[in-house]
This record gives structure tokens, sequence and C-alpha cells, in this order.
């Protein structure tokens, strides 16, 4: 059943459009599950808790992708399967798309190596619809640091680190049309939401 992925730089808004896009649907009368990478399963939380502290900010970048792959793995058998074939609408924050992002093109890590890789940790489940929220970096990482207050391993990374996960995410809708909807973030949440729900509804007739 329906398995959509948020996407998109850092303070893009995509977890606000996910909330938004939860409430509509649950009003629609549809199954909702919420949920997160890294993250969504209670050995995923850990890991997040270790791959957002700034106190970690050296980690090895290989470290780093492969506590992404196990989480991404444990989330996929624990939640993200069980909830598609139940038949839910399964909305989820993050997937392998950030993966090719944020640690192939943003860390420079191995494309291909970390393609393997990742596949072994999805088990073949992909997603039906992608929402990737396209923001300037700059401006996307403005928003986020304002609002956490605190800033993450993520937040910290330098300005062409984002720029190169922007781009990457860019080159994967251009690969990806039918699978990836690009959404340009201009305007409030409540702008950016109707064209949220417009691909949706055109997908997925909810
Ligand atoms: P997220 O909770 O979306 O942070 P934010 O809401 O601040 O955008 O994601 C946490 C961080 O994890 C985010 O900075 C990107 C990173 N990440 C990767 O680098 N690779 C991945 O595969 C995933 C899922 C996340």
């Amino acid at each position: 059943m329906p398995f959509v992925t948020f996407e998109g730089v850092e303070g893009c808004g995509k977890s606000t459009q996910l909330a938004l896009a939860a409430a509509r649907l649950r009003e629609r009368g549809r199954r909702v599950v919420e949920t997160r990478e890294p993250g969504g399963t209670a050995a995923g939380e850990r890991l997040r808790a270790i791959l957002l502290d700034p106190d970690f900010a050296a980690l090895d970048p290989v470290t780093e992708w492969l506590l992404i792959e196990a989480d991404r793995r444990q989330h996929v058998r624990e939640v993200l399967k069980p909830a598609v074939e139940s038949g839910a609408f399964v909305l989820c924050d993050r997937y392998s798309d950030s993966t090719e992002a944020y640690q192939s093109a943003g860390r420079g890590l191995e494309p291909k190596t970390v393609e393997l890789v990742d596949a072994l940790a999805r088990d073949g489940l992909t997603p039906e619809l992608t929402l990737l929220y396209d923001i300037d970096p700059e401006a996307g990482l403005e928003r986020a640091r304002g609002r956490d207050g605190r800033v993450g391993r993520f937040e910290g990374a330098e300005l062409p680190f984002h720029r190169a996960v922007r781009r990457a995410y860019l080159e994967i809708a251009r690969r990806e049309p039918q699978r990836v909807a690009l959404i340009p973030v201009n305007g409030d949440a409540a702008g950016v939401f109707a064209e949220t729900w417009r691909r949706i509804e055109e997908r997925f007739s909810p």
C-alpha cells in the first residue's frame, strides 16, 4: 500500500508537510503510520541520538553511514514493511535518498558501495512516491538553526556540504521523475501543502 517519503535539505519544512498530510489523510478516514529515519524504532532512536549529537562531530563518515544503514534495516523489518503490508498509508521522514544525498554526495563516499549496502538495508522496499522539498540550503539552515536552539551534527556542517546535498537531490529528481515530485519551497507551510496534497491526490486519490 502507499509508501511515501519526504526528503530535502535541513530546514526545508518536510516534517511539517508530513504532519499536515497525515492529518488530512486521517480526515479522509485513512489509517496512517508516521515514522522517520534515523529513528522510527526503539533501537533506531538510540542510533539517531548518536548520529545527531554534536559531541560526535568527528564521527568517521563510514561509521556514520553504517549506523544509518543499521537504523534503516531495523526500521524496514520492524516498522515499514509490516505497516505497508497492513494497508496503512505510510509516511516516512527521510529514507534512502537521504543516504545518497548526505553520505554519497555530501560526505563523498563511493556511490556504488553505498547503493549495494543500502539495497541490503532496504530489503526491496522502495517508496511509491517521494516528495522532495527544494530550498536554498542557506535559507533552510537559517530556519533549522533558529528552530532547534542547539546545532546538530548535520546542521553544523559547512555550506558546501549542504549545497552538494541539494545538488544530489535535484539529480535524483531528474533521474526518477516518476517517483520523485519536486516541490519548490517558496511561501508559507499552507501554500506548500497545497502542492503536497496535489501530488498525493494525483498519485493515490485517497
Ligand atoms: P531530520 O530529523 O530530518 O533532521 P531535520 O529535521 O533537522 O532536517 O534528519 C536527521 C539528520 O540525519 C539530517 O540532518 C540528515 C541525516 N541523515 C543522513 O545524513 N542520511 C540518511 O540516510 C538519513 C535518513 C538522515
